[in-house]
């Protein structure tokens, strides 16, 4: 009879182990791990592949983690709780009180907050530039010794881009890494890490796993600096549940034909609607009229699946337009292969006031779209009705 105490306990556990190879990873629920004879020193020199305790690592965490290494093309990709443990732990890592950081002005809400409000409590500094104004970037740079820039390679919501080839070169040249969020350009348009950005973070609740069913983050560098990351992952706490990482796994099969439908159908829909007159603006990367339409395609021809329409009328009718969609639904977040709209002043960004939203380029009437794997046409006719059921037709403008 077994107990708890029964010495053949890992034995028993193993005798089920499949003697054929199984094409999908499994969910690896064990917190622990027999040590096999080694010696704690032997499984930490081990590093990143080594599984002894869950916090530290655990193999169906890193089966998720090695498509989004491939996809950005990095040295190791670490996962994280979520996608703002990504962006915290990376960046209280690489960061230490007395430090300055340089930082895009338009980046999700709860990182300015981590920029505006967190990391001042610790003794860092951060400025705020124009993430699509070199010379913004280039002043802040040299104004004095710094640590570290900041900012997405595609801006929420204003999809502004980050010139990630120039921003890097001007901070490498001031002494200073280059840490990119990647979450809403994605590494099917963007590999930040290739045009010379250190760090690349992203929130893998996105497009990365695609099906809006679970929250994770992902860091991709370097082997050394993601060690370093691991390091600080293990004491702050973050790591990645495994049930959330089959799900991430499962959902990174698809992601490069769910993104290729995404794309397409959001540069049509960003087409078709640009040419209102109740529409203030359309600003879409792939579009002629997107200020940055000569780097957008240079740096992501393959586009995005965002789309931010700026309608006439300010926040009520986007508000109201909100209202009226049946296909697309009014709830925060992105990058699901269902079509999602808000308005940033009543979600991502609902903690700055009206004059920070105007000053990172989010103005009245902001509606962002993110377009999912349903039928192109049916997502033009809602939005098309849902624009005309709130006063669309001439005299908007
Ligand atoms: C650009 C960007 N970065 C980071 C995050 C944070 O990701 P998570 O919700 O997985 O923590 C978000 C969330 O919306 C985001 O849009």
């Amino acid at each position: 009879m077994s107990s708890h105490s029964d010495p053949g306990r890992m034995a028993d556990a193993t005798a089920w182990t499949p003697r054929t190879t199984p094409l999908v990873p499994p969910v690896y629920h064990a917190v622990t791990y027999g040590l096999d004879d080694k010696s704690y020193d032997d499984i930490t020199a081990g590093g990143l592949n080594e599984t002894w305790y869950g916090r530290f690592s655990n193999p169906t965490v890193m089966a998720a983690a090695e498509p989004i290494r491939r996809l950005e093309g990095t040295g190791a990709t670490l996962l994280t709780a979520s996608g703002m443990a990504a962006i915290s732990t990376t960046l209280l890592t690489l960061l230490q009180a007395g430090d300055r950081v340089v930082a895009a002005r338009a980046v999700y809400g709860d990182t300015r907050d981590l920029l505006n409000r967190d990391l001042p409590r610790f003794g860092i500094t951060v400025d705020l530039v124009d993430g699509d104004d070199l010379d913004s970037w280039r002043e802040a740079l040299a104004a004095g010794p710094v640590a570290l820039a900041y900012g997405e390679t595609l801006a929420n919501p204003t999809l502004a881009l980050l010139d990630i080839a120039a921003v890097a070169g001007l901070a490498h040249a001031a002494g200073a890494r280059l840490v990119v969020d990647n979450t809403f350009a994605t590494p099917f348009a963007v590999r930040p890490a290739e045009l010379g950005a250190d760090v690349v973070v992203e929130s893998a609740t996105k497009f990365l796993s695609g099906h809006s069913d679970l929250i994770a983050g992902a860091v991709s560098s370097d082997v050394d600096t993601i060690r370093e990351v691991q390091r600080r992952l293990v004491t702050f706490g973050g790591c990645l549940d495994p049930a959330a990482a089959y799900l991430l796994w499962r959902g990174l099969q698809t992601f490069e034909v769910r993104l290729l439908r995404q794309t397409s159908s959001a540069a049509r829909l960003a087409d078709a609607v640009a040419g209102r007159d109740d529409v203030v603006r359309v600003v879409h990367p792939g579009r002629p009229d997107h200020p940055q339409h000569e780097l957008a395609a240079a740096m992501m021809p393959r586009g995005t699946a965002m789309l931010t329409v700026e309608v006439a009328g300010g926040d009520r009718r986007a508000l109201a337009v909100l209202r009226e969609l049946r296909l697309f639904t009014e709830a925060t977040s992105l990058g699901g292969v269902e079509s999602l709209a808000s308005t940033p002043f009543n979600s991502s960004h609902f903690s700055l006031s009206a004059a920070d939203r105007a000053a990172a380029g989010i103005g009245p009437g902001t509606l962002r779209l993110s377009v999912g794997l349903e039928d192109p046409d049916a997502l033009l006719a809602d939005l098309t009705a849902a624009l005309d059921a709130t006063g669309g037709g001439p005299g908007w403008r």
